[in-house]
């Protein structure tokens, strides 16, 4: 198959940046090209690891931006339950997309709705064993699809193969639906495998360890583009 013609997103998570720094860690992979800072919250309950809240959530939204001023979306990845509270400081907080795991929400439709309400764009994520059928009923309310390719918890893990006929699957719902909807695929991506999880039908590609874990991250990034043919 070929990579249709999308304009692909590259998706930094500063859970693999250096903590100590995280502003001018934003600031340096947006430099470096990154479209969307992605933002891993993590809260010790539903995954085993312990991240960061709305307030640096917060802090980070001023260095956002590109040199020239344009405002870079922080695209919040919520690995927490319960969801909604969060979800709703998050969007206080300036995040422009929230994404929950609806096995984390006894309500999921309700959380979407509170997501959009407080002017954030709504996304669902997936585990490797969990099926899409929620989409069934949510796919007409939502503006993004998170797969995931490794267990939620950690950076640094391996690429689930698994994962390329559930992005097909979501490629085909998509289409389906014809609404304008990311499908975005987190975990594991590096610039040897980003072309056979666009070629699935991914459009969006957050990467960690494979970005801040290399000292140049334009380098790394270009290298995801090339891969891309952009
Ligand atoms: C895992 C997180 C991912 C993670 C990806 O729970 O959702 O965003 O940071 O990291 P890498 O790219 O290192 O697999
Ligand atoms: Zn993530």
């Amino acid at each position: 198959m070929n990579t249709p013609a999308r304009t692909c997103c590259i998706a930094p998570s500063i859970l693999s940046a250096d903590f100590a720094r995280l502003g001018e860690e934003v600031r340096g992979v947006i430099a470096a090209g990154a479209d969307w800072i992605h933002f891993d919250v993590m809260d010790s309950h539903y995954v085993p690891n312990l991240t960061f809240g709305p307030m640096v959530c917060q802090a980070l939204k001023p260095h956002a931006r590109t040199a020239g001023g344009q405002a870079v979306p922080i695209d919040v990845h919520l690995m927490v339950q319960p969801v909604d509270a969060l979800a709703q400081a998050f969007a206080q907080a300036g995040a422009d997309l929230i994404s929950f795991h609806p096995d984390a929400a006894p309500h999921a439709h309700r959380s979407v709705q509170a997501i959009r309400a407080a002017g954030a764009k709504a996304g669902l994520a997936f585990n490797p064993a969990t099926p899409l059928n929620v989409l069934d009923w949510l796919i007409d309310d939502i503006d993004l699809i998170l797969i995931m390719s490794v267990n939620p918890g950690f950076g640094g893990q391996s690429f689930i193969d698994g994962a390329l006929r559930k992005i097909e699957q979501a490629r085909r719902r998509i289409d389906a639906c014809g609404r304008d909807i990311r499908l975005e695929v987190d975990g594991g991506i590096k610039h040897d495998n980003i072309r056979r999880v666009a070629d699935a039908g991914a459009d969006t590609f957050v990467a960690g360890s494979a970005i801040f874990g290399q000292p140049d991250y334009a380098a790394v990034i270009g290298a995801m583009r090339r891969e891309l043919g952009q």
